[in-house]
């Protein structure tokens, strides 16, 4: 017998990321295609140390059920550290525990959409969250991105063609895939539409503490004095993505509703890694940490970026301020999905850019290129590995 599934996931396809980085199991095979942070970032003594302390001193607390919420001491320290680093979150904000960011839009979208339902969001966008909103049946609009961000105008129309849009969804720090930071005139003027139109924001920002250049911009939940943004972060990219633990900073209004989302998910984030992450905070500089993987990334960022103006000259692309990926354009000539294959065969893997796109059948030339997990030796490989597979096409 064959089970059949639910209409909404018969039409969901495994992600394109995913199909590639089976390739990537092979350890022969140059990995541009992951998004995990660089694993020489991970505090990984500092972890050690700190669970074996919580498994001596608190071993039932952090293994009895916990609250949805999450645990309290980490909910105050992630407040408190929020408001203090970035002005994030008000008297009247929630701040809610979570596995990962890739929940909190799992869970917004619950709260927030009925089955049909428009969610307007940046195209290219991380397709976890394009697939957590298809798995509710959500429709996606997509507006295009500048290099400074979402295109205004766009978000206007797309705003104007679809009024009961639920929510718009923007990764405004190094976009993921495109590299981008969207700018503080337009978080204002996104800010503005959506009060005006009704909209709430979702604003993912796993990637806002990883700025290896420039000035940071003020988040737009910063901007919320009607309580419309909820705010995703994580600790997935300063701390290590294994542990599962993130946040949604969330407007008392949708708090109630978004703790039922969290219990009907999973119950609870994992105690244990909730009190791992506490406890980082109160025996370690978690500032002087970011500091310190910023440097990693800011080499590796300026490597890739050095080799690709060397030896891919044909390969456009705007250097990234900051966060995991780089994306990059084809020239014309060049078959995107084509060259993808022929990478992989001399094994380099990278991932197909129309995977981002909310449909993905339209025609793109980008791929996406990741420089947090290779080693540098074979960032330089890579690339020139690039640079001769591209030149076949010549
Ligand atoms: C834009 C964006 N949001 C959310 C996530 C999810 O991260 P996690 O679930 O590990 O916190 C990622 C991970 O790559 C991402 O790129």
């Amino acid at each position: 017998m064959k089970l059949q599934v639910s209409k909404k996931y018969a039409n969901m396809k495994p992600s394109a990321t995913r199909e590639i980085l089976k390739a990537t199991s092979d350890p022969s095979v140059i990995a541009f295609a992951g998004g995990s942070p660089a694993v020489e970032a991970f505090p990984c003594e500092e972890v050690k140390k700190i669970t074996a302390e919580i498994l001596e001193e608190n071993t039932v607390s952090a293994l009895v059920y916990g609250v949805s919420e999450g645990y309290e001491p980490l909910r105050e320290t992630v407040k408190a550290w929020l408001k203090r680093r970035n002005n994030i979150g008000t008297d009247d904000d929630v701040v809610i525990i979570t596995a990962g960011g890739t929940q909190v839009m799992d869970i917004a979208t619950r709260v927030l959409c009925s089955e049909g339902d428009t969610v307007i969001c940046e195209e290219p966008s991380f397709i976890g969250s394009l697939n957590a909103f298809r798995s509710h049946g959500c429709n996606l609009v997509g507006v295009p991105i500048d290099s400074d961000g979402m295109n205004i105008e766009a978000l206007e129309k797309a705003i104007k063609d679809n009024p009961d849009a639920r929510f718009i969804y923007t990764i405004p720090n190094f976009q993921n895939p495109g590299g981008t930071t969207l700018s503080l005139e337009k978080r204002k003027a996104m800010y503005q539409l959506a009060k005006e139109n009704g909209i709430a924001i979702l604003e993912d920002d796993p990637y806002g503490n990883l700025r290896t250049e420039g000035e940071d911009v003020p988040a737009i939940k910063t901007l919320d004095e009607d309580g419309i943004v909820i705010y995703a972060g994580s600790f997935s990219k300063i701390l290590a993505p294994g542990i599962r633990v993130a946040y949604a900073v969330v407007p008392s209004s949708i708090a109630g509703a978004f703790t039922i989302g969290k219990q009907v998910s999973d119950v609870h984030t994992g105690v244990l890694n909730q009190m791992i992450v506490e406890r980082w905070f109160k025996e370690y500089d978690v500032d002087k940490h970011i500091d310190e993987i910023r440097k990693i990334y800011r080499e590796k960022i300026n490597l890739m970026c050095d080799m690709l103006d060397e030896h891919c000259p044909e390969i456009e692309y705007v250097r990234p301020q900051g966060g995991l990926f780089l994306w990059a354009k084809l020239p014309d000539y060049v078959n995107m999905l084509d060259y993808c294959k022929r990478l992989v065969d001399n094994k380099v893997a990278v991932v197909p850019g129309n995977a981002f796109i909310v449909d993905e059948s339209k025609p793109c030339n980008y791929i996406r290129l990741n420089f947090s997990t290779p080693s540098n030796e074979n960032i330089v490989k890579g690339v020139k590995i690039m640079a001769k597979v591209i030149k076949e096409y010549k």
